[in-house]
Protein backbone atom coordinates (compact mmCIF):
# COMPACT_ATOMS: atom_id res chain seq x y z
CA UNK A 1 0.00 0.00 0.00
CA UNK A 2 3.04 2.37 0.81
CA UNK A 3 4.14 2.92 -2.69
CA UNK A 4 0.19 3.79 -3.68
CA UNK A 5 0.13 7.67 -4.13
CA UNK A 6 -3.36 9.50 -4.48
CA UNK A 7 -2.71 12.09 -7.14
CA UNK A 8 -4.11 15.46 -6.45
CA UNK A 9 -7.66 15.91 -6.43
CA UNK A 10 -10.96 17.73 -4.85
CA UNK A 11 -13.75 15.72 -2.87
CA UNK A 12 -16.77 16.69 -3.27
CA UNK A 13 -19.20 15.45 -0.14
CA UNK A 14 -23.23 15.86 -0.77
CA UNK A 15 -24.87 15.90 2.53
CA UNK A 16 -22.06 17.25 4.18
CA UNK A 17 -23.93 18.42 7.09
CA UNK A 18 -24.95 14.93 8.17
CA UNK A 19 -23.58 12.17 10.12
CA UNK A 20 -21.96 10.26 8.36
CA UNK A 21 -19.40 13.20 7.07
CA UNK A 22 -18.66 13.57 10.82
CA UNK A 23 -18.71 10.37 12.03
CA UNK A 24 -16.78 8.39 9.50
CA UNK A 25 -15.80 10.87 6.15
CA UNK A 26 -13.51 13.38 8.22
CA UNK A 27 -11.80 11.01 10.74
CA UNK A 28 -10.68 8.71 7.83
CA UNK A 29 -9.35 11.76 5.75
CA UNK A 30 -7.65 12.41 8.82
CA UNK A 31 -6.33 9.68 9.68
CA UNK A 32 -4.86 9.51 5.96
CA UNK A 33 -3.51 12.98 6.19
CA UNK A 34 -2.05 12.03 9.35
CA UNK A 35 -0.07 8.91 7.80
CA UNK A 36 1.06 11.00 5.06
CA UNK A 37 -1.28 9.42 2.33
CA UNK A 38 -3.17 12.46 1.78
CA UNK A 39 -1.46 14.29 -1.40
CA UNK A 40 0.20 18.04 -1.15
CA UNK A 41 -2.51 19.22 -3.42
CA UNK A 42 -6.44 18.37 -2.48
CA UNK A 43 -9.54 20.01 -1.51
CA UNK A 44 -12.75 19.02 -0.01
CA UNK A 45 -15.64 20.63 -0.69
CA UNK A 46 -18.70 19.99 1.54
CA UNK A 47 -22.29 20.92 -0.16
CA UNK A 48 -25.73 20.68 1.44
CA UNK A 49 -28.94 22.65 1.81
CA UNK A 50 -28.06 23.84 5.70
CA UNK A 51 -26.54 26.92 5.33
CA UNK A 52 -22.78 27.77 6.62
CA UNK A 53 -19.45 29.00 5.36
CA UNK A 54 -16.13 27.65 5.30
CA UNK A 55 -15.38 28.33 8.61
CA UNK A 56 -18.63 27.30 10.25
CA UNK A 57 -18.38 23.85 8.38
CA UNK A 58 -14.93 23.64 9.40
CA UNK A 59 -15.22 24.28 13.24
CA UNK A 60 -17.65 21.48 13.51
CA UNK A 61 -15.79 19.11 11.50
CA UNK A 62 -13.02 20.67 14.10
CA UNK A 63 -15.38 19.55 17.02
CA UNK A 64 -16.33 16.06 15.23
CA UNK A 65 -13.15 14.97 15.48
CA UNK A 66 -12.17 15.46 18.82
CA UNK A 67 -15.75 13.45 19.40
CA UNK A 68 -14.95 10.93 16.72
CA UNK A 69 -11.36 11.01 15.61
CA UNK A 70 -8.74 8.01 17.61
CA UNK A 71 -6.39 11.37 17.73
CA UNK A 72 -7.69 14.39 18.40
CA UNK A 73 -5.72 16.94 16.50
CA UNK A 74 -3.34 19.54 17.60
CA UNK A 75 -3.54 23.22 16.83
CA UNK A 76 -1.04 23.60 13.42
CA UNK A 77 -2.08 19.88 12.19
CA UNK A 78 -5.47 21.38 12.61
CA UNK A 79 -4.48 24.31 10.78
CA UNK A 80 -3.22 22.92 8.13
CA UNK A 81 -5.84 20.29 7.31
CA UNK A 82 -8.76 22.47 7.99
CA UNK A 83 -7.55 24.96 5.19
CA UNK A 84 -8.54 22.47 2.63
CA UNK A 85 -11.79 22.39 3.85
CA UNK A 86 -15.14 25.00 2.24
CA UNK A 87 -18.67 24.85 2.10
CA UNK A 88 -21.23 25.42 0.20
CA UNK A 89 -25.10 25.39 0.10
CA UNK A 90 -27.84 24.25 -2.09
CA UNK A 91 -30.04 22.25 -2.97
CA UNK A 92 -29.99 18.71 -4.82
CA UNK A 93 -32.32 19.10 -7.26
CA UNK A 94 -31.87 23.06 -8.55
CA UNK A 95 -29.96 23.26 -11.57
CA UNK A 96 -29.06 27.12 -11.17
CA UNK A 97 -27.31 25.46 -7.47
CA UNK A 98 -25.34 23.01 -9.63
CA UNK A 99 -24.20 25.64 -11.92
CA UNK A 100 -23.02 27.62 -8.67
CA UNK A 101 -21.21 24.42 -7.77
CA UNK A 102 -19.81 24.40 -10.90
CA UNK A 103 -18.42 27.80 -10.61
CA UNK A 104 -17.38 26.86 -7.16
CA UNK A 105 -15.48 23.64 -7.91
CA UNK A 106 -13.57 25.49 -10.47
CA UNK A 107 -12.23 28.47 -7.67
CA UNK A 108 -11.37 25.60 -5.15
CA UNK A 109 -9.50 23.48 -7.55
CA UNK A 110 -7.95 26.60 -8.69
CA UNK A 111 -6.62 27.51 -5.31
CA UNK A 112 -5.74 24.02 -4.43
CA UNK A 113 -4.40 22.64 -7.67
CA UNK A 114 -6.02 19.57 -8.24
CA UNK A 115 -5.46 18.91 -11.45
CA UNK A 116 -9.61 18.91 -11.91
CA UNK A 117 -9.17 15.01 -10.47
CA UNK A 118 -12.72 14.73 -9.08
CA UNK A 119 -14.13 12.37 -6.45
CA UNK A 120 -18.14 13.41 -5.80
CA UNK A 121 -19.61 11.73 -2.47
CA UNK A 122 -22.82 11.07 -2.16
CA UNK A 123 -23.37 11.09 1.70
CA UNK A 124 -26.78 11.54 1.47
CA UNK A 125 -30.54 9.33 1.84
CA UNK A 126 -30.92 7.72 -1.43
CA UNK A 127 -33.64 9.16 -2.09
CA UNK A 128 -31.72 12.49 -3.60
CA UNK A 129 -29.29 9.93 -5.26
CA UNK A 130 -31.00 10.37 -8.65
CA UNK A 131 -31.26 14.36 -8.69
CA UNK A 132 -27.99 14.63 -7.99
CA UNK A 133 -26.33 12.95 -10.85
CA UNK A 134 -28.75 13.80 -13.04
CA UNK A 135 -27.78 17.37 -12.24
CA UNK A 136 -23.83 17.04 -11.89
CA UNK A 137 -24.20 15.08 -15.81
CA UNK A 138 -26.43 18.23 -17.18
CA UNK A 139 -23.84 20.56 -15.70
CA UNK A 140 -20.61 18.92 -17.32
CA UNK A 141 -19.37 18.01 -13.74
CA UNK A 142 -20.13 13.86 -14.52
CA UNK A 143 -18.44 13.28 -18.07
CA UNK A 144 -14.39 13.00 -18.00
CA UNK A 145 -13.10 14.68 -20.78
CA UNK A 146 -9.45 14.85 -20.81
CA UNK A 147 -8.81 17.05 -17.96
CA UNK A 148 -8.45 14.85 -14.58
CA UNK A 149 -11.02 12.01 -13.90
CA UNK A 150 -14.01 11.86 -12.26
CA UNK A 151 -15.34 9.30 -9.91
CA UNK A 152 -18.76 8.60 -7.88
CA UNK A 153 -19.17 7.26 -4.52
CA UNK A 154 -22.04 6.24 -3.79
CA UNK A 155 -23.59 4.65 0.07
CA UNK A 156 -26.03 1.71 0.55
CA UNK A 157 -28.92 1.27 0.27
CA UNK A 158 -28.79 0.68 -3.91
CA UNK A 159 -32.28 -0.01 -3.95
CA UNK A 160 -34.94 -1.80 -1.97
CA UNK A 161 -36.08 -4.40 -4.40
CA UNK A 162 -34.27 -5.92 -7.46
CA UNK A 163 -36.84 -3.34 -9.63
CA UNK A 164 -35.52 -0.02 -7.65
CA UNK A 165 -31.61 -1.48 -7.58
CA UNK A 166 -31.85 -2.01 -11.27
CA UNK A 167 -33.60 1.41 -11.79
CA UNK A 168 -30.69 3.57 -9.73
CA UNK A 169 -27.87 1.39 -11.31
CA UNK A 170 -30.05 2.37 -14.96
CA UNK A 171 -30.09 5.54 -13.30
CA UNK A 172 -26.08 6.29 -13.06
CA UNK A 173 -25.26 4.34 -16.03
CA UNK A 174 -26.97 7.28 -17.97
CA UNK A 175 -25.00 9.36 -15.94
CA UNK A 176 -21.70 7.88 -15.18
CA UNK A 177 -19.67 4.91 -16.22
CA UNK A 178 -19.98 2.18 -14.41
CA UNK A 179 -15.91 2.10 -14.12
CA UNK A 180 -16.80 5.87 -12.56
CA UNK A 181 -19.25 4.52 -9.67
CA UNK A 182 -17.61 3.44 -6.31
CA UNK A 183 -20.31 1.83 -4.25
CA UNK A 184 -19.32 1.43 -0.76
CA UNK A 185 -20.33 -1.61 1.58
CA UNK A 186 -18.03 -1.02 4.69
CA UNK A 187 -17.37 -4.86 5.12
CA UNK A 188 -15.04 -4.76 2.13
CA UNK A 189 -13.43 -2.02 4.28
CA UNK A 190 -12.47 -4.46 7.25
CA UNK A 191 -9.20 -5.73 7.73
CA UNK A 192 -10.40 -9.32 8.25
CA UNK A 193 -13.32 -9.41 5.18
CA UNK A 194 -10.12 -8.46 3.13
CA UNK A 195 -8.14 -11.13 4.73
CA UNK A 196 -11.00 -13.84 3.67
CA UNK A 197 -9.18 -14.02 0.40
CA UNK A 198 -5.46 -13.82 1.48
CA UNK A 199 -5.89 -16.57 3.75
CA UNK A 200 -7.93 -18.75 1.34
CA UNK A 201 -5.77 -18.12 -1.77
CA UNK A 202 -2.19 -16.90 -0.44
CA UNK A 203 -1.61 -20.20 1.52
CA UNK A 204 -1.08 -23.67 -0.07
CA UNK A 205 -2.64 -25.71 2.90
CA UNK A 206 -6.38 -24.02 2.67
CA UNK A 207 -7.51 -24.03 -0.56
CA UNK A 208 -7.46 -27.66 -1.41
CA UNK A 209 -9.69 -28.58 1.43
CA UNK A 210 -12.09 -25.30 1.28
CA UNK A 211 -14.57 -27.48 -1.04
CA UNK A 212 -17.22 -30.36 -0.94
CA UNK A 213 -14.63 -33.02 -0.75
CA UNK A 214 -14.23 -31.67 2.95
CA UNK A 215 -16.82 -29.30 4.18
CA UNK A 216 -19.67 -30.41 5.87
CA UNK A 217 -21.00 -27.05 5.79
CA UNK A 218 -20.80 -23.13 6.45
CA UNK A 219 -22.42 -20.68 8.93
CA UNK A 220 -22.23 -16.94 8.66
CA UNK A 221 -23.42 -14.91 11.59
CA UNK A 222 -23.57 -11.61 11.73
CA UNK A 223 -25.11 -10.56 14.59
CA UNK A 224 -26.32 -6.89 16.21
CA UNK A 225 -26.38 -6.97 20.34
CA UNK A 226 -28.42 -3.35 19.42
CA UNK A 227 -32.22 -2.96 19.24
CA UNK A 228 -33.44 -0.48 17.00
CA UNK A 229 -33.18 1.99 19.91
CA UNK A 230 -34.94 5.35 18.48
CA UNK A 231 -34.98 3.97 14.73
CA UNK A 232 -37.42 2.18 14.74
CA UNK A 233 -39.24 3.99 12.22
CA UNK A 234 -36.44 3.64 9.89
CA UNK A 235 -36.34 -0.22 10.47
CA UNK A 236 -39.68 -0.74 9.79
CA UNK A 237 -39.32 0.14 6.07
CA UNK A 238 -35.84 -2.25 5.85
CA UNK A 239 -36.00 -5.18 8.23
CA UNK A 240 -33.00 -7.44 8.58
CA UNK A 241 -33.35 -9.43 5.13
CA UNK A 242 -32.76 -5.93 3.13
CA UNK A 243 -30.56 -3.90 6.11
CA UNK A 244 -28.00 -6.90 6.27
CA UNK A 245 -28.77 -9.88 3.85
CA UNK A 246 -28.62 -8.37 0.65
CA UNK A 247 -25.43 -6.37 1.15
CA UNK A 248 -23.02 -7.77 3.69
CA UNK A 249 -23.77 -11.51 3.84
CA UNK A 250 -24.19 -11.91 0.28
CA UNK A 251 -20.12 -10.14 0.17
CA UNK A 252 -19.13 -12.18 2.86
CA UNK A 253 -20.98 -15.73 1.09
CA UNK A 254 -19.10 -14.20 -1.66
CA UNK A 255 -15.87 -14.15 -0.82
CA UNK A 256 -15.72 -17.33 0.90
CA UNK A 257 -17.85 -19.59 -2.17
CA UNK A 258 -16.10 -17.80 -4.99
CA UNK A 259 -13.33 -19.60 -7.72
CA UNK A 260 -10.19 -18.17 -7.32
CA UNK A 261 -9.85 -14.65 -9.35
CA UNK A 262 -7.11 -14.59 -12.35
CA UNK A 263 -5.66 -11.92 -10.43
CA UNK A 264 -6.27 -9.73 -7.59
CA UNK A 265 -7.78 -7.00 -9.67
CA UNK A 266 -11.23 -5.39 -9.64
CA UNK A 267 -12.87 -7.07 -12.57
CA UNK A 268 -11.12 -10.35 -11.56
CA UNK A 269 -12.71 -10.64 -8.15
CA UNK A 270 -16.01 -8.64 -8.92
CA UNK A 271 -16.14 -11.46 -11.94
CA UNK A 272 -15.92 -14.58 -9.65
CA UNK A 273 -18.08 -12.64 -6.95
CA UNK A 274 -20.64 -12.15 -9.01
CA UNK A 275 -20.09 -16.07 -10.63
CA UNK A 276 -20.49 -18.14 -7.32
CA UNK A 277 -23.56 -15.61 -6.13
CA UNK A 278 -25.35 -16.31 -9.67
CA UNK A 279 -25.13 -20.61 -8.50
CA UNK A 280 -27.18 -19.41 -5.37
CA UNK A 281 -30.14 -21.13 -5.72
CA UNK A 282 -33.22 -19.15 -5.93
CA UNK A 283 -35.97 -20.24 -4.06
CA UNK A 284 -39.19 -21.56 -5.09
CA UNK A 285 -42.33 -20.31 -2.92
CA UNK A 286 -43.19 -23.16 -1.42
CA UNK A 287 -39.88 -23.92 -0.53
CA UNK A 288 -39.35 -20.71 1.55
CA UNK A 289 -40.22 -21.38 5.01
CA UNK A 290 -38.33 -24.47 5.17
CA UNK A 291 -35.50 -22.86 4.41
CA UNK A 292 -36.07 -19.32 5.61
CA UNK A 293 -36.27 -18.45 9.18
CA UNK A 294 -37.86 -14.84 10.53
CA UNK A 295 -38.45 -13.20 13.55
CA UNK A 296 -38.76 -10.42 15.88
CA UNK A 297 -37.27 -9.96 19.46
CA UNK A 298 -39.41 -9.65 22.37
CA UNK A 299 -38.17 -7.36 25.28
CA UNK A 300 -35.08 -8.60 27.11
CA UNK A 301 -31.78 -7.94 28.30
CA UNK A 302 -28.81 -6.75 25.82
CA UNK A 303 -25.42 -5.60 27.24
CA UNK A 304 -27.01 -5.38 30.65
CA UNK A 305 -29.84 -2.78 29.69
CA UNK A 306 -33.45 -3.69 29.39
CA UNK A 307 -35.23 -2.93 26.06
CA UNK A 308 -38.81 -3.66 25.08
CA UNK A 309 -40.02 -6.19 22.31
CA UNK A 310 -39.56 -4.33 18.73
CA UNK A 311 -43.26 -4.27 18.45
CA UNK A 312 -43.50 -2.09 21.54
CA UNK A 313 -40.65 0.43 20.06
CA UNK A 314 -41.68 3.15 18.83
CA UNK A 315 -42.09 4.59 15.62
CA UNK A 316 -43.13 0.66 15.15
CA UNK A 317 -46.30 -0.57 14.18
CA UNK A 318 -47.60 -2.83 17.06
CA UNK A 319 -48.46 -5.55 14.16
CA UNK A 320 -45.63 -5.21 12.33
CA UNK A 321 -44.38 -8.12 9.75
CA UNK A 322 -40.65 -6.26 9.88
CA UNK A 323 -38.13 -8.79 10.71
CA UNK A 324 -35.20 -8.16 13.05
CA UNK A 325 -33.90 -11.48 12.47
CA UNK A 326 -33.56 -14.23 9.66
CA UNK A 327 -31.79 -16.97 8.95
CA UNK A 328 -31.56 -18.98 5.85
CA UNK A 329 -30.19 -22.06 4.32
CA UNK A 330 -28.48 -20.97 1.50
CA UNK A 331 -27.21 -23.65 -1.61
CA UNK A 332 -24.77 -22.76 -4.04
CA UNK A 333 -25.15 -24.95 -7.16
CA UNK A 334 -21.78 -25.11 -8.62
CA UNK A 335 -19.07 -27.64 -8.64
CA UNK A 336 -17.73 -26.80 -5.64
CA UNK A 337 -19.81 -26.33 -2.87
CA UNK A 338 -22.53 -28.54 -4.50
CA UNK A 339 -24.57 -30.03 -1.21
CA UNK A 340 -22.92 -27.81 0.82
CA UNK A 341 -25.25 -26.21 2.49
CA UNK A 342 -24.49 -22.10 3.72
CA UNK A 343 -26.42 -20.87 6.75
CA UNK A 344 -26.92 -17.38 7.43
CA UNK A 345 -28.19 -15.37 9.65
CA UNK A 346 -27.91 -12.02 11.44
CA UNK A 347 -30.43 -10.55 13.95
CA UNK A 348 -31.02 -7.30 16.11
CA UNK A 349 -31.10 -7.30 19.92
CA UNK A 350 -28.86 -10.93 19.89
CA UNK A 351 -26.71 -12.08 22.86
CA UNK A 352 -23.45 -10.47 21.32
CA UNK A 353 -22.45 -8.52 18.80
CA UNK A 354 -20.08 -10.78 16.47
CA UNK A 355 -19.54 -11.28 12.50
CA UNK A 356 -17.92 -14.41 12.26
CA UNK A 357 -17.79 -17.21 9.70
CA UNK A 358 -17.29 -21.03 10.05
CA UNK A 359 -15.97 -23.42 7.85
CA UNK A 360 -17.05 -26.73 9.47
CA UNK A 361 -15.65 -29.68 8.35
CA UNK A 362 -16.73 -33.23 7.86
CA UNK A 363 -15.80 -35.55 10.45
CA UNK A 364 -13.08 -38.67 10.72
CA UNK A 365 -15.00 -41.79 8.59
CA UNK A 366 -14.57 -44.03 11.23
CA UNK A 367 -14.61 -41.85 14.93
CA UNK A 368 -12.53 -44.22 17.33
CA UNK A 369 -12.47 -42.04 20.14
CA UNK A 370 -16.00 -41.17 20.30
CA UNK A 371 -16.40 -42.97 23.56
CA UNK A 372 -13.75 -40.43 24.98
CA UNK A 373 -15.34 -37.36 23.37
CA UNK A 374 -18.40 -35.90 25.12
CA UNK A 375 -20.03 -34.15 22.39
CA UNK A 376 -18.02 -36.04 19.33
CA UNK A 377 -21.56 -35.58 17.60
CA UNK A 378 -20.72 -31.72 16.85
CA UNK A 379 -17.47 -31.31 14.80
CA UNK A 380 -14.31 -29.61 16.26
CA UNK A 381 -12.80 -29.07 12.97
CA UNK A 382 -13.83 -25.46 11.92
CA UNK A 383 -12.34 -22.70 10.65
CA UNK A 384 -13.53 -19.28 12.06
CA UNK A 385 -12.85 -15.91 10.09
CA UNK A 386 -14.20 -14.07 13.19
CA UNK A 387 -14.36 -10.05 11.53
CA UNK A 388 -16.30 -9.08 14.93
CA UNK A 389 -15.26 -7.70 17.97
CA UNK A 390 -11.90 -9.18 18.13
CA UNK A 391 -10.51 -9.89 14.32
CA UNK A 392 -9.26 -13.16 14.35
CA UNK A 393 -8.91 -16.79 12.62
CA UNK A 394 -9.18 -19.55 14.85
CA UNK A 395 -8.45 -23.57 13.81
CA UNK A 396 -10.56 -26.51 16.10
CA UNK A 397 -9.20 -29.80 16.36
CA UNK A 398 -9.32 -32.42 18.76
CA UNK A 399 -6.52 -32.94 21.22
CA UNK A 400 -6.08 -36.02 24.02
CA UNK A 401 -6.08 -34.06 27.59
CA UNK A 402 -3.17 -35.26 29.30
CA UNK A 403 -2.99 -37.98 31.94
CA UNK A 404 -3.34 -41.88 31.82
CA UNK A 405 -6.79 -42.26 30.44
CA UNK A 406 -7.85 -41.07 26.93
CA UNK A 407 -9.58 -37.90 27.54
CA UNK A 408 -10.61 -36.11 24.10
CA UNK A 409 -10.78 -32.20 24.62
CA UNK A 410 -11.63 -29.86 21.57
CA UNK A 411 -8.67 -26.94 21.53
CA UNK A 412 -8.03 -23.97 18.87
CA UNK A 413 -4.97 -22.73 17.53
CA UNK A 414 -5.89 -18.68 17.31
CA UNK A 415 -4.63 -15.70 15.61
CA UNK A 416 -5.19 -12.26 16.32
CA UNK A 417 -4.78 -9.31 14.43
CA UNK A 418 -4.29 -7.31 17.69
CA UNK A 419 -1.54 -9.18 19.04
CA UNK A 420 -0.03 -10.60 16.11
CA UNK A 421 0.42 -7.25 14.68
CA UNK A 422 0.20 -4.83 17.44
CA UNK A 423 -1.58 -2.18 15.89
CA UNK A 424 -5.55 -1.58 15.46
CA UNK A 425 -6.71 -2.15 12.33
CA UNK A 426 -7.95 0.74 10.07
CA UNK A 427 -11.37 1.99 9.72
CA UNK A 428 -13.19 0.61 7.15
CA UNK A 429 -13.90 4.42 5.26
CA UNK A 430 -9.88 5.02 5.67
CA UNK A 431 -9.37 1.92 3.76
CA UNK A 432 -12.19 2.53 1.00
CA UNK A 433 -11.42 6.31 0.27
CA UNK A 434 -8.03 5.58 -0.01
CA UNK A 435 -8.85 2.78 -2.88
CA UNK A 436 -11.29 4.83 -4.43
CA UNK A 437 -8.97 8.42 -4.39
CA UNK A 438 -6.73 5.44 -6.45
CA UNK A 439 -9.29 4.28 -8.17
CA UNK A 440 -9.07 0.53 -7.44
CA UNK A 441 -12.26 -0.93 -7.80
CA UNK A 442 -11.75 -3.80 -6.12
CA UNK A 443 -13.64 -3.25 -2.57
CA UNK A 444 -16.59 -1.74 -4.11
CA UNK A 445 -19.26 -3.64 -5.43
CA UNK A 446 -20.28 -3.76 -8.93
CA UNK A 447 -23.91 -3.04 -10.30
CA UNK A 448 -24.12 -6.47 -11.55
CA UNK A 449 -23.14 -7.81 -8.00
CA UNK A 450 -25.77 -5.52 -6.26
CA UNK A 451 -28.71 -7.27 -8.75
CA UNK A 452 -28.17 -10.43 -8.84
CA UNK A 453 -28.10 -10.19 -4.65
CA UNK A 454 -31.25 -8.83 -5.00
CA UNK A 455 -32.84 -11.23 -7.02
CA UNK A 456 -31.96 -13.81 -4.69
CA UNK A 457 -33.57 -11.92 -1.54
CA UNK A 458 -36.34 -10.77 -3.32
CA UNK A 459 -37.23 -14.54 -4.07
CA UNK A 460 -37.90 -14.34 -0.02
CA UNK A 461 -39.54 -10.63 -0.18
CA UNK A 462 -42.05 -11.96 -2.39
CA UNK A 463 -42.99 -15.01 -1.04
CA UNK A 464 -43.34 -13.06 2.31
CA UNK A 465 -45.66 -10.75 0.50
CA UNK A 466 -47.43 -13.51 -0.61
CA UNK A 467 -47.61 -15.14 2.65
CA UNK A 468 -49.22 -12.00 4.29
CA UNK A 469 -51.90 -11.39 1.94
CA UNK A 470 -53.07 -15.38 2.20
CA UNK A 471 -52.97 -14.37 5.65
CA UNK A 472 -54.05 -11.17 7.56
CA UNK A 473 -53.58 -12.70 11.58
CA UNK A 474 -49.92 -13.72 10.48
CA UNK A 475 -47.46 -13.10 12.88
CA UNK A 476 -43.86 -13.50 13.33
CA UNK A 477 -41.99 -15.97 15.66
CA UNK A 478 -40.48 -14.04 18.62
CA UNK A 479 -37.29 -14.37 20.46
CA UNK A 480 -36.17 -12.85 23.47
CA UNK A 481 -33.82 -10.00 22.98
CA UNK A 482 -30.30 -10.85 24.71
CA UNK A 483 -30.84 -14.61 23.44
CA UNK A 484 -28.97 -16.07 20.12
CA UNK A 485 -32.66 -15.65 18.12
CA UNK A 486 -35.43 -18.39 17.69
CA UNK A 487 -36.19 -22.12 18.15
CA UNK A 488 -36.95 -22.02 14.59
CA UNK A 489 -33.63 -21.33 13.77
CA UNK A 490 -32.10 -23.86 16.03
CA UNK A 491 -34.22 -26.26 14.40
CA UNK A 492 -33.40 -25.65 10.98
CA UNK A 493 -29.65 -26.32 11.23
CA UNK A 494 -30.85 -29.30 13.85
CA UNK A 495 -33.47 -30.98 11.82
CA UNK A 496 -30.09 -31.76 9.74
CA UNK A 497 -27.84 -32.72 12.23
CA UNK A 498 -26.24 -29.44 12.39
CA UNK A 499 -26.00 -26.53 15.34
CA UNK A 500 -24.77 -22.95 15.49
CA UNK A 501 -21.76 -22.24 16.61
CA UNK A 502 -22.29 -19.64 19.16
CA UNK A 503 -19.34 -18.07 21.20
CA UNK A 504 -20.57 -19.42 24.45
CA UNK A 505 -19.87 -22.78 22.69
CA UNK A 506 -16.90 -21.91 21.73
CA UNK A 507 -15.98 -20.97 25.11
CA UNK A 508 -17.25 -23.89 26.84
CA UNK A 509 -14.87 -25.98 24.39
CA UNK A 510 -11.78 -23.90 25.33
N1 LIG B 1 -24.19 7.45 9.36
C1 LIG B 1 -23.59 6.30 9.14
O1 LIG B 1 -22.78 5.84 9.96
C2 LIG B 1 -23.84 5.52 7.85
C3 LIG B 1 -23.31 4.24 7.76
C4 LIG B 1 -23.50 3.54 6.56
C5 LIG B 1 -24.18 4.13 5.51
N2 LIG B 1 -24.71 5.37 5.63
C6 LIG B 1 -25.38 5.95 4.47
O2 LIG B 1 -24.74 7.18 4.15
C7 LIG B 1 -25.65 8.16 3.67
C8 LIG B 1 -25.57 9.37 4.55
O3 LIG B 1 -25.77 9.01 5.90
P1 LIG B 1 -25.99 10.07 7.05
O4 LIG B 1 -26.15 9.28 8.30
O5 LIG B 1 -24.97 11.14 7.01
O6 LIG B 1 -27.40 10.67 6.65
P2 LIG B 1 -28.14 11.94 7.24
O7 LIG B 1 -27.35 12.57 8.34
O8 LIG B 1 -29.55 11.54 7.50
O9 LIG B 1 -28.20 12.86 5.94
C9 LIG B 1 -27.08 13.53 5.42
C10 LIG B 1 -27.52 14.90 4.95
O10 LIG B 1 -28.44 14.76 3.87
C11 LIG B 1 -29.44 15.77 3.95
N3 LIG B 1 -30.76 15.16 4.05
C12 LIG B 1 -31.29 14.46 5.07
N4 LIG B 1 -32.53 14.05 4.80
C13 LIG B 1 -32.80 14.50 3.57
C14 LIG B 1 -33.93 14.40 2.72
N5 LIG B 1 -35.02 13.72 3.09
N6 LIG B 1 -33.87 14.97 1.51
C15 LIG B 1 -32.77 15.62 1.13
N7 LIG B 1 -31.68 15.75 1.90
C16 LIG B 1 -31.69 15.21 3.10
C17 LIG B 1 -29.15 16.57 5.20
O11 LIG B 1 -28.40 17.70 4.81
P3 LIG B 1 -29.10 19.12 4.44
O12 LIG B 1 -30.44 19.15 5.05
O13 LIG B 1 -28.14 20.11 5.01
O14 LIG B 1 -29.09 19.11 2.96
C18 LIG B 1 -28.26 15.68 6.02
O15 LIG B 1 -27.38 16.39 6.84
C19 LIG B 1 -27.01 7.46 3.71
O16 LIG B 1 -27.28 6.95 2.42
C20 LIG B 1 -26.83 6.33 4.71
O17 LIG B 1 -27.69 5.25 4.43
C21 LIG B 1 -24.54 6.08 6.79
Amino acid sequence: MSNRTIPPVLIVVFGASGDLTKRKLVPALFSLYRQGLLPDHYGVLGYARTDSSDDQFRAELREALEEFSNVAPGEAEWREFARHFHYQQGNYDARADFERLAERIKEVDAAHHTESNHLFYLSTPPSVFKPITTLLHEVGLGQENGNGWTRLIVEKPFGRDLASAVDLNQHLRRNFKEDQIYRIDHYLGKETVQNILVFRFGNGIFEPIWNRNYVDHVQITVAESLGVGDRGGYYERAGAIRDMIQNHVMQLVALTAMEPPVAYDAKAVRDQKVNVMRSIRPLEPDEISDRVVRAQYSAGQTGGKSIPGYRETEGVDPHSLTETYVAWRLQIDNWRWKDVPFYVRTGKAMAAKLTEINVVFRQPPLMFFKDFDNDYHIPHNVITLRIQPDESIHLGFDAKRPGPIIDVNPVMMSFSYAETFGKKSAEAYERLLLDALLGDGTLFIRGDEVEVAWDRVNSVLDGWEAEAKANPNLNLPAYRAGSWGPDAADNLLEAEGRYWRNPYHLVKHQ
